[in-house]
């Protein structure tokens, strides 16, 4: 699936660098920068570039239609990453809808943007940013973010993390486009932080009951059954 692989030294986003020359890249190319001078986070957050980590974004050409799917997708995306993560003794967990964490602090986001119509085609681009070699976050970040050296005290192969994420991801690929969501339900709701807690979404608190079948969070407000598919949510340890 994946031929293409562009390595760049300096962009400013992995994300924007897709995004302005998707026209001219094959689907399934993947863009990966050393460093990132104005990476960006969800909910227009900008994502602190670290030393030594993996920065790259994924160009997924597909049918309009099935540009819904771009939820489900990024789950897909997250639970990939998890799985590749306890894979390498990592042992991390997916908070909803697509961070990773690691001893209660984020090592990995994913932003996923939707682009542009030519012919009945569109594309998702998921940006993958995983805090994998540096030593430390910077002072402003520290108490929600950290990095896979921090908590393991040692270093990983990021080449063999790129290449294991993006092989397993095309393994599960057909059952994700078979099945959907669902065929990876029962292991996301394994490795899903937020159940069972009271969380905060949209700065409204609920109590969080389930995953639904897309990939829903289920929650439960004033004794009534919500389900939210996207927005910010914070859990209240
Ligand atoms: C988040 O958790 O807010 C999502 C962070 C996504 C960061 C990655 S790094 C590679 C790609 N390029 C960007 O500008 N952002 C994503």
């Amino acid at each position: 699936l994946f031929k293409e692989f562009i390595y760049l030294n300096e962009v400013d986003s992995t994300n924007a660098y897709v995004k302005q020359n998707q026209q001219y890249l094959p689907n399934a190319t993947v863009v990966y920068a050393e460093r990132q001078t104005q990476g960006r986070g969800r909910f227009s957050r900008r994502w602190v570039d670290l030393d030594k980590g993996i920065k790259m974004s994924i160009l997924l050409k597909l049918l309009l239609l099935d540009l819904e799917k771009i939820v489900p997708f990024t789950l897909f995306t997250g639970l990939v990453i998890n799985r590749v993560l306890r894979k390498h003794g990592v042992e991390s967990f997916i908070k909803w809808s697509n961070d990773i964490y690691l001893n209660g602090k984020k090592v990995c986001g994913i932003l996923s943007e939707l682009s542009g119509e030519v012919e009945g085609f569109g594309s998702i681009i998921i940006g993958i940013g995983i805090n994998v070699n540096a030593k430390s976050v910077p002072e402003e970040i520290k108490d929600i973010a950290t990095t896979l050296k921090a908590e393991t005290l040692h270093d990983f192969d990021r080449t063999r993390l790129i290449i294991d994420i993006l092989k397993e991801f095309e393994r599960e690929l057909s059952n994700f486009e078979k099945y959907g969501f669902s065929y990876f339900r029962d292991e996301y709701k394994s490795f899903c932080i937020n159940l069972g807690k009271e969380i905060l979404v949209n700065g409204e608190r609920m109590l969080c009951k389930d995953i639904g079948k897309n990939g829903e969070l289920v929650c439960e407000k004033d004794g009534k059954i919500v389900e939210i598919s996207s927005g910010e949510v914070t859990i209240r340890f």
